[in-house]
């Protein structure tokens, strides 16, 4: 099965006006292989019949299912492992800065199906415990796909995505066996907090956050949509706190307005003040 040209630029902008996702020409192949499984669900004849659908019809299950195959909710449990170690050397100097305050907030900004956030929350019961006992620490995990927060939710993960990325004693420690997966403990669950957020819409309100994981979303869209949400995050990431972006984006050319500053083998960023 293929999709026309015509189908193809409507889902082009379907995807950027809903996400702020670009997709480019090349990208045919990945928008049948995704969304095939959609076709057959609703029972449509074809790719353009599906786009038909969605042109006629403001049908809400029909756009939630394209969208949500639309995207990459590709994780792992402690993805790319520097950001977790700067952030481990960072705790400590935030917590002499907070000592009146006491309280921590981390906002996980696309979350996936919550292995950010829940890794975020290991590495505090792992290093930070007597915090995690005296200090209101909250775990902002968001993200746009209804689905993949329902799956974060569960805290439920398959061996294979145990597999990607956790230690072995993390697991045995804060995980317990349950229906052939494996279920995240509640000393974890219990400081995050999921919720739906599209970071391509007005924003909800959000207290000021100590450290903001924003990795891996924004290459999907491009540079005026980076360069919108990179200026609304300044006013939420705190001046001595941490900005970090995924392995392959960057700041360079698109946001001047913040400090890059080196960590263990991967950069953050401050907002100037
Ligand atoms: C590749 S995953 C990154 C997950 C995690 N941050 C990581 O680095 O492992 C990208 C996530 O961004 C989400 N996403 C895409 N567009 C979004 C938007 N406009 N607002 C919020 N989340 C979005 C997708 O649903 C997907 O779960």
């Amino acid at each position: 099965m293929t999709i026309g040209p015509e189908s193809f630029a409507f889902l082009q902008q379907f995807l950027k006006k809903r996400s702020g996702v670009v997709l480019d020409e090349s990208k045919v192949y990945l928008v049948v292989a995704r969304l095939l499984p959609v076709v057959r669900q609703h029972t449509l004849a074809s790719l353009d019949a599906l786009v038909d659908r969605l042109r006629l019809t403001s049908d809400p299950s029909l756009q939630r299912d394209v969208l949500n195959a639309m995207m990459t909710h590709e994780t792992s449990f402690f993805r790319d492992k520097s950001p977790f170690e700067t952030l481990k050397q960072l705790i400590p100097e935030l917590v002499k800065k907070r000592g009146v305050m006491r309280q921590l907030v981390l906002w996980s900004a696309a979350s996936s199906t919550g292995q950010e956030a829940y890794s975020i929350a290991i590495l505090l019961n792992e290093h930070f415990c007597d915090l995690l006992k005296a200090w209101k620490i909250r775990i902002i995990a968001t993200d746009i796909s209804d689905v993949v927060l329902t799956r974060a939710r569960e805290g439920l993960f398959s061996e294979l995505e145990i597999l990607r990325g956790l230690p072995t004693p993390l697991l045995r420690k804060y995980f317990t066996p349950l229906q052939g997966k494996w279920s995240i403990s509640q000393e974890c669950r219990r400081f995050v907090e999921f919720r739906q957020l599209n970071l391509n819409d007005p924003w909800p309100v959000m207290p000021p956050c100590d450290i903001v994981f924003l990795r891996n979303v924004l290459l999907y869209f491009d540079v005026p949509t980076r360069r919108a949400i990179l200026e609304r995050m300044r006013k939420i990431v705190r001046p001595d706190g941490g900005l970090f972006l995924g392995g392959a984006e960057t700041m360079l050319g698109i946001n001047e307005s913040y400090n890059r500053i080196a960590g263990m083998g991967c950069s953050y960023y401050r907002p100037q003040p």
